[in-house]
This record gives structure tokens, sequence and C-alpha cells, in this order.
């Protein structure tokens, strides 16, 4: 679904800026769209009752409109307005989880638009617990229809940074209430039925509501061929962050926390006063990180794993003390490693954390418990699903694109992406990204030689083998590039190389030979695409010769270290390389100019 955006900032209203609530509620009712916290995860929302509000919510989501909203209110009082008929258990389910972590579905009146239902004749009603939530809704005055805060496809916000990473100029307001205590989604029960019918686990949990309903609820968690789905996830990938994630088990035997729900404590670790007993415990929920995080370095030894875990997993791992399986590991801790509550509440902050730090591998924690670990499995089940259908907007791991095309023209557009690599990502690799970047918004658009129907999107990328994350490039570089290109490559930020890149891209070339032998060395299987720029000149029949007539060495070597005019050499050398080679790389990935 397009996107536009149509703020030039969203307004981030603080929890304790009263003025700032009534302008946002305001703006809310009057039919535009407000991000809001809940004890669950953040909502966006509309005006329930205006039909076009309520499409705006769709636009910015990038949300198909098949799948139905939940209708927020402030006050039981306000639900027979919204449903034609309450069952007995969803009144008993009401009386004892409302307000709490629960949407209630039930036959709509006819006050409530389709779009909101997505034409079902039912409707979600929750009530959240969330002090912020509930003020705000009540200065809005109506019910609010709301999904979570996320854009499609990736994992719902739980604090108002990730609402506005999102969604920043697609809303008109953002209210910061902190972080969202749950973690999870609410949990969904169908009582328009005898038998209520749980369509997506939550902190309410099974058990729970067969208690107050005096049954044995039905869980329904996958929708059958050509039904409209029923909940979330059942039919659109949900939650799942670029890197692939795999689920470490808790090792057995290990009393789950928290599973029924309650505070979570900190965690504190002190090394020196493990007892013998406490050191076995600690080992036996590490080694199955340790053995896989040793088994993707020998794998790929530029590898980089990002743990969710506890804090004794990463406690232990430091006390070891080993540098390179350290250097390897980005770590989230979530809490105890057994605390299932702590880890539900990290969740999707720690998917979008590590997401951002560009790893390879998530390696997550996994509860096999019957009671919220149901919930937190559902989730990080479905992020670590990489089959499942995707929704439009996904992020797929491509940068979009810098400049603007006119790609509108053509049936079908393909991205095709060049990858630089050098060492610190600093110098040669961020100066050819630049050159490169300028001599493509120059030429585009570019159409496939094989079938001029088909628009080729060409971007250049960067990374470093070595190199640090979100570090500026060299200034004497950023200068010289200015000088030589006229490309200012200030603002780039460094990246490390991941498995991920090198897989995405469809060239990867290196300013220094050696380089590219290196990476030749780590990824053989893909020696066809990685050349460096003079070994790239030599295999299209390029060949220079000094003016002796000898065949010049043309690997460029990194100026760091060395003065201004070495850096403008390099980077003036750069720019003709690309240059001159540009028609060649437009081959090599089976593209023309038109
Ligand atoms: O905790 C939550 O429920 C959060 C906060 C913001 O309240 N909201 C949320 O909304 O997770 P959303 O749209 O991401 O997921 C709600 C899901 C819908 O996608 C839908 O599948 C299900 O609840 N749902 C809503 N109304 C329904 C209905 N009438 N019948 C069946 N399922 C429904
Ligand atoms: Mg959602």
């Amino acid at each position: 679904m397009e996107r536009t955006k149509i703020y030039r900032e969203t307004r981030l209203v603080s929890k304790t800026d009263i003025r700032g609530l009534e302008d946002a509620a305001k703006h809310l009712a009057g039919g535009e769209v407000v991000g809001f916290p809940t004890e669950t995860v953040y909502g966006l929302g509309a005006n329930a009752f205006d039909e076009e509000a309520v499409d705006r919510i769709f636009k910015a989501k990038g949300r198909p409109g098949d799948n139905p909203l939940i209708v927020h209110i402030y006050s039981k009082e306000q639900i027979p307005e919204l449903v034609s008929e309450i069952t007995p258990n969803a009144q008993k389910l009401m009386d004892a989880f409302m307000p709490g972590p629960i949407t209630v579905i039930m036959k709509k009146s006819d006050r409530i638009p389709s779009n909101v239902t997505a034409g079902l004749d039912t409707v979600g009603i929750r009530m959240p617990s969330h002090e912020t939530a509930n003020q705000f809704l009540k200065l809005c005055g109506c019910p609010v229809a709301a999904p979570s805060a996320n854009l499609s496809g990736s994992p719902s916000p739980t604090r108002a940074e990730h609402v506005m990473d999102d969604m920043n100029g697609y809303v008109y307001a953002v209210v910061d209430g902190g972080e969202s205590n749950v973690g999870l989604e609410s949990t969904v029960v169908d009582c328009s039925g005898e038998q209520p019918v749980v369509l997506r686990p939550g902190a309410i949990t099974k058990a729970m509501i067969d208690s107050v309903c005096g049954t044995d609820s039905d869980t329904k968690l996958t929708a059958e061929k050509g039904e409209t789905p029923k909940a979330p996830g059942m039919k659109y990938r949900h939650y799942a962050p670029n890197a692939p994630v795999e689920i470490i088990m808790l090792p057995e035997g290990t009393g789950i926390i928290n599973d029924e729900g309650g505070e979570s404590s900190d965690f504190e670790f002190d090394s020196e006063k493990l007892n013998e007993e406490d050191s076995k415990r600690y080992y036996n929920l590490t080694a199955p990180y340790l053995t896989r995080v040793s088994e993707m370095l020998k794998e790929n030894p530029f590898a980089r794993i990002g743990l969710f875990c506890g804090g004794e997993v990463k406690a232990l791992l430091q006390k070891l003390d080993d540098k390179v399986i350290l250097s390897h590991c980005h770590f989230y801790t979530y809490g105890r490693a057994a605390d299932v509550s702590a880890a539900s509440h990290c969740l999707f902050d720690g998917m979008r954390l590590l997401d951002i730090q560009g790893v390879d591998l998530i390696l997550a924690a996994g509860f096999d418990g019957a009671g919220l670990s149901k919930a937190y499995m559902n989730r990080l089940g479905k992020a670590a699903l990489r089959t499942g259908e995707t929704t439009p907007e996904m992020n797929t791991g491509k940068k979009t694109l810098r400049g603007e095309r006119d790609l509108d023209s053509f049936s079908d557009v393909e991205t095709m992406s060049v990858l630089f690599v050098c060492r610190s990502n600093r110098t040669l690799s961020a100066a050819c990204e630049g050159i490169l970047t300028s001599i493509i918004n120059r030429e585009q658009p570019f159409a496939s030689v094989n079938d001029a129907g088909i628009g080729i999107e060409l971007y250049a990328d960067s990374a470093g083998m070595y190199a640090m994350e979100g570090e500026s490039p060299n200034e004497m570089m950023v200068k010289a590039v200015k000088d030589a290109a006229g490309v200012n490559i200030g603002h780039h930020k460094t990246r490390r190389v991941t498995v991920s890149m090198i897989d995405n891209s469809d060239l990867i070339l290196t300013a220094r030979d050696d380089d590219a032998y290196e990476i030749v060395k780590s990824f053989p299987e893909i020696k066809n695409k990685v050349f460096s720029l003079s070994s790239f000149a030599a295999s299209r029949g390029l060949v220079f010769k000094d003016d002796k007539g000898r065949v010049a060495g043309v690997s460029i070597p990194d100026p760091e270290g060395e003065n201004q005019e070495t850096f403008n050499h390099t980077a003036k050398a750069l720019k003709a390389w690309i240059e001159l080679l540009f028609p060649y790389i437009l081959g090599e990935i089976e593209a023309q100019r038109i």
C-alpha cells in the first residue's frame, strides 16, 4: 500500500503535557491519526465513528484493509453503543479482566463503519489499564479504533521512539507514555458464539479465561485457506526482523518465572559469589548459545550474532572472556533467563534493537510454559518464520533509494545493488558509494537488457570488514570526495559487512586487490560477483599500461593516516575508475540506460 508523508514532523507529546494531550485528542476526534501508549503495545488511533479517519490509519501503516481493528474505550458505559449483543461469557470476561490486556469480540452495532471491522459483523472491544491511555481516550471523547502502531510487517512498538521511527510524518502526533509494561499485544477472545475462542494468546492466559467462564476455551491460531483472517498474524507475516531468528529453548527442568504474569525483579550477578549449583545452572543456560555461536563463526568468520537472552548468559560469556566469541556477539538481556514476563516485556524492543545493529542472526530465548509463555512463543515463532506471506511495505533489508527516480512507467521494477567493501568503511568504500550514487543519479533511469519493460532500481552501498557501527567517514576523505566528484559523503555512517549484505548484493567491489581476495577466501561460493576495481577492469579486457608500456598495478591503497593530498589523489583515482567502469557495471547486472 502506497504511503505518503502528510506532516513535516509528527508531534511527540509527553504524558505530563496536558495541553499537548488535549490538542492531540482534539485532532483525533476531528479525523486525524494519533499514536498512543497502552500497557500491551502502542496503538495508532482514529475516531472509530469516522470512516475516512479510519482509512487514514491503513494508509499510515501500509496495512491491507482486510484485517480488522480493535475499538478502544475508557469506560464500560461506551460498550452498548458499539455492540448489538453481549453474551454471558463476554460479560464475565469484561467483568474479570477489563480494564486490562484483553480484547473481547462481540456482535457489532450499526454505528461502527465497516472498514473498522474489515467487513465482519463482529467488533473487538478493548479497555486499556494504562493510565495515560485512559486519560487520552477520555479526552478524545469518542471510541478509538486502533491497530498496533508499527509499520505493517515490523515488530509492534513498545516505546514512543519505536512509533516515531515507523510513523514520523505519517500521523499527527504520538503520545509518549513510557515503555509498555506487558510488551505483547492483548489476548483476543471471540465471545460472539457460545464458547469463548482465543484468537490470539496474550497476558490473559487460556487458564485465566477458562477459570472465569467455567469452560475449556478453544484456541484457534491458524487461518484456514481462503478464510478472512480472524486475528493478526494468521495470514500476514508480522513481527519479523530482517535477520533470521533461531529459538534457543531454556534447558529442560528450568522452572519458568512469572508464567502466570507478575512483577519481574532485576537480575544481579556477582561472579565472585557464585556457588557450585549456580555455576552449573548458569553454564547449562549458556552452553546452547555458545555452541550455536561457535558453529556460526566456523561457517562465517565475519558473522555478527545478536543474543536475546537472560542476564546470566551474558554474564557467564563475559566471565569466560573469549575475545573472539565476545567480539561477534551483540547482547540484549531482558532480565533473569527464566523470567518469561521480562522476556515478553522486552521482546519487540530487543528485535528492533538487534535489527538496527545489522546482525546476521538472532538467537532468542524460548520458553515451554503453558501461560504467558504461549503468547511469547506465538510472537517469537512468527519472528522466526521466514517463509510467511509478506505484507506490502515490508522491509526486505534493502535500503530504499536515494534521490528520486521515475520508475512508475515500468510494469515491473527490480532492485539491483553494488556493494563496496573496504576495512573500516571510513575511507575507500564510503567514497566509492558516494561516487557511484552520484553517477547513478545522473544516468538513471535504467531498464533490463533482457526486457525493456522491467525497470532497474540501482543503488550503491558500502560496508567494512572490520568497521565499527555508526561512525562518520574520515574527514579528509569527505573533503577529497567533495572536491573530486562534487559529492558530500559526510552523512555516511559506517557499517560492518554482514552475510545478508553479501547475499543481497549483485556485485561486490573493492578498491584494494587484497580486500577482494579476503572476501573470496571467506565466501568462495560467491567469487563470481566479487572483484577489486582492477580485477573487474581486467575481466572486461581493460588493461592499463604506464608510460613505459608496463601493465600498471592499480590496486588503490587506503589513504588512512596520510595527508590531505594523498586523500585527494585517492578520491580522484576512484572517481576516474568508477566513471570508466560504470558501463561495465551496468552490463554486469544486465541493465541499460534508457
Ligand atoms: O494490545 C493490543 O491489542 C494492541 C493495542 C494497541 O490495543 N492492538 C493491536 O491491534 O494489537 P492489531 O490491529 O495489531 O491487532 C488486533 C487484531 C486484528 O488484527 C484482528 O485480527 C483481531 O485483533 N480482531 C480485531 N477485531 C476482530 C474481529 N472483529 N474479529 C476477529 N478478530 C478481530
Ligand atoms: Mg499488530
